[in-house]
């Protein structure tokens, strides 16, 4: 077991009982991302940091013609995920397992090469390393496929004081608003010619980007869509 993948388990082992309740009040846009996705039949759907599988079965509901598949570090969010999963009788769509995801291999996880949709939603917040997952997940999309990202944003269009309150109450649980995302997601979106969308929802409380590699343009460039982020 890695230092990281122990750390979320000591964080997580009795937070995620009541994680699904509790974080509906400050993970925004994790819905609108989910709208968003709107994946071909047959496509195949990755949530890199996928926790408990709140976001999962959200999508496998919306999308039942796709197969979803997760990763996550910690095997203690996985065993939440595996009940919340067969709850709702969907082990035969959404699979999930354990995975760093610096180093997601989903040919021999799932035995999936590519991924037509990926999504990572408030992860990149809680990993050291964010730039090389982001790189990493670009790798792993398919043609016509498109990367969907949410987190906590910069908090610019809020007061100060509130910004500041919110940096110092979130780094308590690990976790460190990516102010530098958008020049980074550019840079590394740029050397794949893929093309990027930054929105900063909610007064720039969260971010919400988007990556798409080139090809028939997937729908998110509706601008109806790219607007519904709640
Ligand atoms: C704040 S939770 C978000 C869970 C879910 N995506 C959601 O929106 O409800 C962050 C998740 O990222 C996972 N995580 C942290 N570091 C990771 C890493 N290096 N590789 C994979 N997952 C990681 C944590 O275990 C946790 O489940």
């Amino acid at each position: 077991m890695s230092l990281a993948s122990s750390h979320m388990d000591r964080m997580y082992r009795s937070q995620r009982h009541i994680y699904d309740a509790s974080r509906k009040f400050y993970l925004l846009g994790r819905d609108g991302l989910v709208r968003e996705l709107q994946p071909a039949d047959g496509a195949k759907v990755l949530e890199i940091g996928c926790g408990t599988a709140r976001n999962l079965v959200v999508a496998a509901k919306v999308y039942p013609r796709a197969q979803f598949y997760g990763v996550d570090i910690s095997a203690q969010m996985l065993d939440t995920a595996r009940k919340s999963i067969a709850a709702e009788g969907l082990e035969s769509r959404i699979n999930v397992a354990v995975a760093d995801a610096c180093d997601v291999r989903p040919a021999e996880l799932f035995n999936v090469a590519k991924f037509d949709r990926i999504f990572i939603s408030y992860a990149l917040s809680m990993i050291d390393s964010w730039e090389d997952v982001l790189a990493h997940a670009m790798d792993l999309l398919g043609p016509n496929g498109s990367l969907h990202i949410v987190d906590f944003g910069d908090f610019s269009g809020l007061p100060p004081w509130f910004g500041k309150a919110m940096k110092t109450w979130l780094a308590a649980f690990s976790v460190t608003p990516r102010d530098d995302f958008e020049p980074a997601f550019a840079t590394l979106a740029s050397r794949r010619g893929t093309s990027v969308r930054v929105m900063k929802p909610f007064r720039a409380y969260a971010f919400h980007a988007v990556a798409v590699v080139p090809g028939k343009g997937p729908s998110w460039q509706n601008p109806s869509v790219s607007q519904s982020v709640n």
